[in-house]
């Protein structure tokens, strides 16, 4: 602990509802130690404005250590603030400086609708991956170590895929709205492994016309990859869209023949 403070003043989205009109406060919030997370300070202020006897900020969170993907602020513009590789919840005040003022907005996109303040309905997330479904492999007791062989490469970009949280700070990103780094990571960590192949191209399909039906269009802008907290790779998007073109030729269920 340092003991050293800030004072901040915060301009904070406020909502109380879906149809709501929404309007930015402003709070002076001094006393704030360097040592606390970016949700700490938030938990501070929402104290003070409970004792206050103000309605306090809603803001979502869970896990609190870059887990979960609950937390999903745009700090002064940027989708979980300045830090690279870094969930909401991950930030330190310690790399605010004293006087500085902090705008706090929830994530911008229509897809995500404000539910109330800083909380958005990711609701169109959930259902890409429900239209991904299951994977056929049979569960059942661990089988032996190796006896599925994995090339390392495939396991190490299957595993970079799956790091993907799910936050949505890649749609708060994106010029367009698009989905498509979320979902091309949710299908590459399956896709990826030999486990993933039996139905590796019905769920794009699938996959992919749902994301269509509540997103907008990639255009290649990147945004997506310099949001992520889990700095998860654009290429995994390439991955996708090689993959949902070869649906087109190889998806049996889909061309209503049998090749
Ligand atoms: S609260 Fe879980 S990732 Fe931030």
């Amino acid at each position: 602990m340092t003991g050293k403070t800030l004072t901040l003043r915060l301009k904070v989205w406020r909502q109380d509802g879906p149809r709501a009109a929404g309007r930015f406060e402003e709070y002076d919030l001094p006393g704030i130690s360097v040592d606390m997370s970016f949700l700490e300070m938030l938990d501070v202020l929402n104290e003070r404005l409970n004792a206050d006897g103000h309605e306090p900020v809603a803001f979502e969170h869970d896990c609190r250590e870059g887990i979960c993907g609950s937390c999903s602020l745009m700090i002064n513009g940027m989708a979980h603030g300045p830090q690279k590789g870094t969930a909401t919840c991950q930030l330190h005040m310690r790399h605010y400086r004293d006087g500085d003022e902090i705008v706090i907005e929830p994530w911008r996109s229509s897809a995500f609708p404000i539910i109330k303040d800083l909380v958005v309905d990711r609701a169109p997330f959930d259902a890409i991956i429900q239209a991904g479904g299951y994977i056929s492999a049979p569960a059942g007791s661990a089988p032996d170590a190796n006896s599925v062989p994995i090339p390392k490469e495939a396991s190490d970009s299957a595993m970079d895929a799956a790091q993907c949280i799910g936050c949505g700070a890649c749609v708060a990103a994106c010029p367009n709205g698009a989905a498509n780094l979320f979902t091309s990571a949710k299908l590459a960590h399956l896709n990826l492994l030999p486990q993933g192949q039996a139905e590796r191209y019905s769920r794009t399909v699938a996959m992919v016309d749902t994301m269509e039906d509540h997103f907008g269009s990639c255009t290649n802008h990147g945004e997506c990859e310099a949001a992520c907290p889990k700095e998860i790779s654009i290429d995994f998007i390439a991955l996708m869209n090689r993959d949902y073109v070869k649906a087109q030729l190889f998806n049996r269920r889909l061309a209503g023949q049998r090749r």
